[in-house]
């Protein structure tokens, strides 16, 4: 098992423990993680599983597919360190992961 933290913006954490293979919004989403709205159910078609990755992990996480880019175009507040959670697949290297979940979706 994996684990995640959730940073809501308020501050408040949410940690889970995540099954490798599945997806960062999954988690979220099993989890009720508030903020984290996953409207396309992880089709990364529409850009509501917006996270920041926390600066400690980008590297590690990684960047954007083409694909995923385009469609962040369409989420509020586009940082460097965005990412749509569905596509970021939990493995163990991502063990103590910490994503900042934004003010609000799209
Ligand atoms: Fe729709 Fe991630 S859940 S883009």
């Amino acid at each position: 098992m994996t684990k995640i933290t959730y940073v809501e913006p308020d501050g408040s954490r949410i940690e889970v423990e995540a099954e490798n293979g599945s997806t960062v919004m999954e988690n979220a989403i099993m989890n009720g993680v508030p903020g984290i709205v996953a409207e396309c159910g992880g089709a990364c078609t529409c850009a509501t599983c917006h996270v920041y990755v926390d600066d400690a992990w980008t590297e590690t996480v990684g960047g954007p597919s083409v694909m995923e880019e385009d469609m962040l175009d369409f989420a509020f507040d586009v940082r460097e360190n965005s990412r749509l959670s569905c596509q970021i697949k939990v493995r163990d290297e991502l063990d103590g992961l910490v994503v900042n979940v934004p003010t609000r979706q799209g």
